[in-house]
């Protein structure tokens, strides 16, 4: 029987998590969903996470890791950024502190690194062997940069300069929403954010996930780039199968 390594997202609106089977790259059971506290504190989060793990722990080895992701840069278990969470994230040492509340060992990852390397291993940048850049439109812009299956952690693609603010505020899922833009607004912003990490970075592939990619059909053909763009293929399921195999690496 293969092993199964336990991956936990969270996110602005629910903390989900589920039993990855890593051969397949795919969860092994249904995916729990917890909705996020109001005021989400780590200590706040690491209760509603722990009634996750233990609602799987009798599927659960003792002494596998759990893979956590959080959409906030991580360096060596702290996290240092909050940009669209609680301000008491900032160089919290998120990971002992939901090493203490689960009392077993946790990887924590930026949620987009966890999307990136899932995609890499099992969705949409599957057979790229050079460089990809994945980024997920939602709430902000996450990012992950890939070379030959080797994440470089924490690159906050999301967070260069584009048009005189910050790209994610310019560019996201949220910002085609708040701006009430329609797809032919939304597309120059996007045509502009990509052409910038494309004269930066030239990666071999783009993947785009996050909600909106659902929709990959209404805006992707429609820019021009040298490297091909396309959509994620395991969507929301992403951030918890990456943090499950990174788990696993550990
Ligand atoms: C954060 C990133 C995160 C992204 C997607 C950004 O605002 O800075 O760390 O990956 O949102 O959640």
């Amino acid at each position: 029987m293969t092993k199964s390594f336990l991956g936990i997202d969270i996110g602005g609106s629910g903390i989900k998590g589920a039993l990855v089977d890593l051969e397949r790259g795919d969860f092994a059971t249904d995916r729990l969903r917890i909705p996020t506290p109001m005021k989400s504190t780590p200590g706040k989060i690491a209760q509603v996470v722990s009634r996750i793990v233990n609602s799987f722990a009798p599927q659960l080895d003792p002494a596998t890791p759990i893979g956590i992701t959080v959409p906030a840069v991580v360096t060596h278990g702290k996290t240092r950024t909050a940009a669209n969470i609680d301000k008491s994230w900032i160089n919290a040492e998120a990971e002992n502190i939901f090493k203490a509340k689960l009392g077993r060992e946790v990887v924590l990852v930026n949620d987009a690194d966890a999307a990136g390397v899932a995609e890499q291993h099992y969705g949409a940048a599957r057979d790229c062997d050079g460089l990809v850049v994945v980024t997920t439109l939602g709430t902000g812009i996450g990012s992950a940069m890939i070379f030959r299956g080797i994440l470089i952690p924490n690159t906050e693609f999301g967070h260069l300069e584009l048009d005189g603010a910050v790209a994610e505020k310019q560019a996201s899922a949220n910002a085609k929403a708040e701006n009430k833009l329609s797809y032919s607004e939304y597309i120059p912003r996007l045509q502009r954010y990509y052409s910038h990490l494309e004269r930066l970075f030239w990666p071999d592939l783009f993947v785009v996930g996050g909600g909106i990619s659902r929709s990959s059909s209404k805006f992707l053909p429609k820019l021009k780039l040298s490297a091909p763009i396309v959509p994620a293929q395991l969507r929301n399921k992403a951030g918890i199968i990456g943090a499950a195999y990174l788990a696993s690496l550990r």
